[in-house]
């Protein structure tokens, strides 16, 4: 099993590699294969992949070539059982999240995912939906803390929306309360009102040590990044929000090196787009951390740039590109699979502790960007239009081009 997923100091020991001197068998040029790998591999992971629906299995394909390319530089070898999970699987079991499916995911050491939904399944009932084969995953791998970055890369500050003076330099990380609040208040439901009116309703609510468990891993992201932590809310009218603030002021006077602020999640959303470069981490709670997640992918370029890791106190992290299952674009190889690269390499980083790999995708995908290969959703001129194979093949190309780790 992996290592506590929480450990986000990383000052994680890395595994000895007990005596032993892997060999390595050098092959040039052998792009999608592995070039180099120890003969007698000190780390070995089992790694559950949940393709999902739509571009998911797209996606995932290209991700898991980069990430066995990557850690076998780093003498890691994995063992890999797919797994079904949202559309897929209720067309095959009748349930978006099979028994099996949640079983293999918490037995393995990290779990990566694609994407799950589709036209197919909309006008499912609420408890046949692919999202809820989601969110019953992050809850049965209680994996409530939920980070995603959003990273304005040099190569792509003129696919932002935004003008280059707003998007250059930004780097923020959202560090989203992933497992309770509205996604999961009870109670919920439909119903009639007094007046006999159809009513759908829903509870946002916090408890003490839900607030509290984020407030830590967020406090403790910002010390590892540049200090500030901001926490959003809506304490000028929910009382979910008035309490989240007190717990968040209150986990504060633990972390007196960092400095807090408070913030309405309407005013988040304008400064987002105002000026991003005065967050450094965002906290908040599911719903606003959805919401203001999203938006802060636009200020990167895409969505299919942005990654994200799922984090509990214990077992495997779960990983996901944080965008859509694109229905409209599945099959087509036109999708972005670098989100889900960069979320092999959260993978690497935040769930295995295997820093060093997780650098080398980053790399890697920093390298393909400056090479100039670009899909259609990050595309400006001057630059190759790729399709999502071949986006694949050319972070392979530049992640084979890296020196393997000396062992
Ligand atoms: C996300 C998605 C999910 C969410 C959906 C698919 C249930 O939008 O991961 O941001 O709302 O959390
Ligand atoms: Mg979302």
């Amino acid at each position: 099993m992996a290592m506590a997923s929480l450990q986000l100091n990383n000052a994680i020991a890395k595994p000895l590699f007990m005596g032993m001197r892997p060999s390595f068998s050098y092959k040039k040029n052998s792009v999608g294969r592995i070039r180099c790998a120890a003969t007698t591999p000190s780390k070995r992971y089992t790694i559950t992949l949940l393709p999902g629906d739509g571009i998911g299995p797209e996606v995932i394909s290209v991700a898991t070539n980069v990430l066995k390319l990557a850690a076998s530089l780093e003498g890691i070898e994995f063992d890999f059982q797919e797994m079904l999970v949202g559309g897929a699987a209720l067309d095959s079991t009748g349930l978006p999240l099979p028994a099996e499916t949640l079983s293999a995911a918490k037995q393995s050491d990290a779990v990566l995912l694609g994407a799950i939904g589709g036209y197919k399944w909309d006008k499912n009932e609420k408890h046949l939906k692919p999202e809820t084969g989601l969110l019953q995953l992050r809850a049965g791998l209680q994996v409530f803390a939920n980070l995603r970055p959003a990273t304005v890369l040099p190569q792509l500050v003129d696919a932002s929306t935004l003008k280059k003076e707003v998007a250059e330099g930004v780097d923020l990380m959202v560090v989203r309360e992933l497992t309770g609040g509205i996604y999961f208040g009870k109670p919920r439901g439909f119903s009639v009102n007094e007046n006999g009116q159809e009513i759908g309703f829903n509870t946002e609510v916090y408890a003490t040590h839900e607030i509290d468990r984020i407030a830590r891993v967020a406090f403790e992201t910002a010390r590892k990044r540049r200090g500030k932590l901001c926490s959003v809310d809506k304490a000028n009218v929910l009382e979910a929000s008035i309490f989240w603030r007190k717990r968040v002021m209150a986990i504060a006077s633990e972390y007196p090196d960092v400095e807090l602020s408070h913030m309405y999640v309407d005013n988040a959303a304008m400064q987002l787009v105002r000026d991003p470069k005065q967050f450094d981490t965002i906290v908040t709670n599911n719903i606003f951390g959805d919401i203001l997640s999203d938006e802060a992918s636009m200020i990167t370029g895409s969505i299919g740039m942005l990654p994200s890791a799922s984090l509990g106190e214990s077992g495997p992290g779960l990983f996901e590109p944080i965008h859509g299952s694109a229905p409209d674009i599945a099959g087509q190889d036109k999708a972005n699979p670098l989100a889900t690269v960069l979320s092999a390499a959260m993978l690497l980083k935040y769930g295995l502790g295997e820093e060093n790999a997780a650098k080398r995708i980053e790399a890697a995908v920093l390298d393909t960007l400056s090479r100039g290969y670009r899909t259609g959703d990050i595309y400006s001129s001057g630059n190759k239009l790729v399709g999502c194979k071949e986006m694949g093949e050319e972070v392979l190309k530049s992640v084979d081009s890296q020196v393997p780790a000396p062992v």
